[in-house]
């Protein structure tokens, strides 16, 4: 056992992992493109309070899982790592005065969030988001465009059979009549309930619906249901949420518990699932309507709308369903010579042919040609450059390790011939 491992619940990735990321990554980039939203950077963590404030005192991402970072002597702030990338990006609106912007202002994040959870499948303590938010649009038919941009991403990174579920929690208007019935109704079974849930009845009773305590799932199916008291213009923002998305084609499935685990939410709130996979912890992604946030950061009032998938629960969907993982591409060339001792010139060449773009690697090991060209050929490179006597007259051979043919080429030629070679081997 070695003495220092990655911190549980994080996971190193390793170099085919990191491509199958950075793979997603910019599937994530190329869609957020083509629908208009502009990738920005957040910081990694905020004051603890855009959270507390932002997310919900009493969610279980504040309350159980926030990484608060012990404060030091010199500074009154307290810090936390973020947990999700809305609330930052909420803040970075209000400080950066993106309501004077053309709008809706559309923005992207791609990054590592972090929550104290515990550690299972597809749940981690550091993990990876893609995170699009439009703000300053109130829908409804931004709700399906945002909708159909993730059931997009999911569709080009080759997840199949990925369903929306769909449902609205309605607003100021109508929720709080909802939430006096859903009381009474969960104070009627309140000796079923436990911590926290016995807490939450007074503070929060829209957070009983997504507990995750699995001994109240029928006492929670059997609740009233927020979609029975939506309010005529709730009603109608949803019912046009909906048409919007029957005319681009994205199916889905309403969903009345679905109510998110995050306090800003109103009106349509979503979440995607793979087909076969939609128990409540396997969620790709999720998101919704957040019209309220904007000014509970301290700005002025602005509707929104956003996800988040979870792009490591993406990695595990696509490996579960036997998708090849990216392999290390090899290298063009290999750079090998015929005097095991002079490195100079291997190192040289090398270098020539990467200042041209081309992929080659130098065997740096003093070991005899013919080991060198054996260990080319196994990584599958196609060519190997062979440095010989003729180096001083300007040549070096040109070996094709598939073909198997050997030619006399001028180092100034070199770099040239491989790249028209490459081209017309679709490599390199
Ligand atoms: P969320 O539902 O908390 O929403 O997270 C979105 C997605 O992140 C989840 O569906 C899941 O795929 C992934 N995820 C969450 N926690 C973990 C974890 N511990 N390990 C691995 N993956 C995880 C939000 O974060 C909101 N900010 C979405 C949003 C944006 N709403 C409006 N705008």
């Amino acid at each position: 056992m070695p003495q220092y491992r990655a911190p549980r619940g994080t996971r190193d990735l390793l170099p085919d992992a990191r491509a199958g990321l950075s793979r997603l990554e910019s599937i994530a980039r190329s869609v957020a493109d083509r629908y208009g939203y502009r990738e920005m950077e957040i910081p990694l963590f905020e004051q603890a309070s855009v959270f507390e404030r932002g997310i919900g005192e009493t969610t279980d991402v504040v309350e159980k899982e926030l990484f608060r970072l012990a404060p030091r002597t010199e500074e009154s702030e307290s810090w936390a790592l973020r947990p999700e990338a809305t609330a930052g990006i909420v803040r970075a609106h209000v400080q950066h005065g993106m309501q004077t912007w053309p709008q809706p202002v559309k923005l992207s994040v791609v990054g590592s969030m972090f929550r104290y959870d515990r550690p299972q499948a597809g749940r981690y303590r550091q993990f990876w988001q893609w995170d699009a938010e439009a703000i300053g649009d109130p829908g409804p038919a931004v709700d399906a465009e945002v909708i159909e941009m993730g059931w997009r991403f999911y569709a080009e990174a080759g997840v199949r059979g990925v369903r929306v579920h769909l449902n609205s929690i309605g607003d100021g208007a109508c929720r709080p009549a909802y939430l006096g019935r859903l009381t009474a109704y969960f104070r009627s079974h309140e000796d079923e309930l436990r911590e926290p849930e016995r807490r939450r009845l007074d503070m929060n009773p829209l957070r009983l619906l997504d507990s995750k305590d699995p001994s109240l799932t029928a006492l929670i199916a059997a609740a009233p249901k927020m979609s029975d008291c939506l309010c005529e213009a709730c009603e109608a923002h949803f019912a046009s949420v909906r048409a919007h998305l029957d005319a681009v084609g994205v199916p889905y499935r309403l969903e009345p518990t679905l109510v998110r685990g995050l306090d800003y939410y109103a009106r349509t709130a979503f979440e995607y699932y793979r087909g076969g996979a939609e128990g409540q912890q396997q969620a790709l992604g999720g998101g919704g309507r957040y019209d309220g946030l904007v000014e509970l950061l301290g700005g002025r009032p602005t509707p929104a709308i956003g996800f988040a998938l979870g792009l490591d629960r993406v990695l595990l969907a696509l490996e579960e369903a036997g998708v090849e993982a990216s392999r290390e591409p090899p290298p063009l060339a290999v750079v090998v010579g015929a005097d095991p001792t002079d490195t100079v010139s291997r190192l040289r060449v090398a270098s020539l042919l990467r200042a041209e773009g081309l992929s080659a690697r130098a065997e740096l090991a003093m070991r005899k040609l013919g080991r060198q060209l054996e260990t080319a050929s196994k990584e599958h490179a196609h060519f190997a450059v062979i440095i010989g006597d003729e180096l001083a007259d300007g040549h070096v051979q040109l070996k094709d390790l598939e073909a198997g043919t050997q030619r006399l080429v001028p180092l100034a030629d070199l770099a040239r011939e491989l790249a028209r070679a490459a081209k017309s081997h679709h490599h390199g």
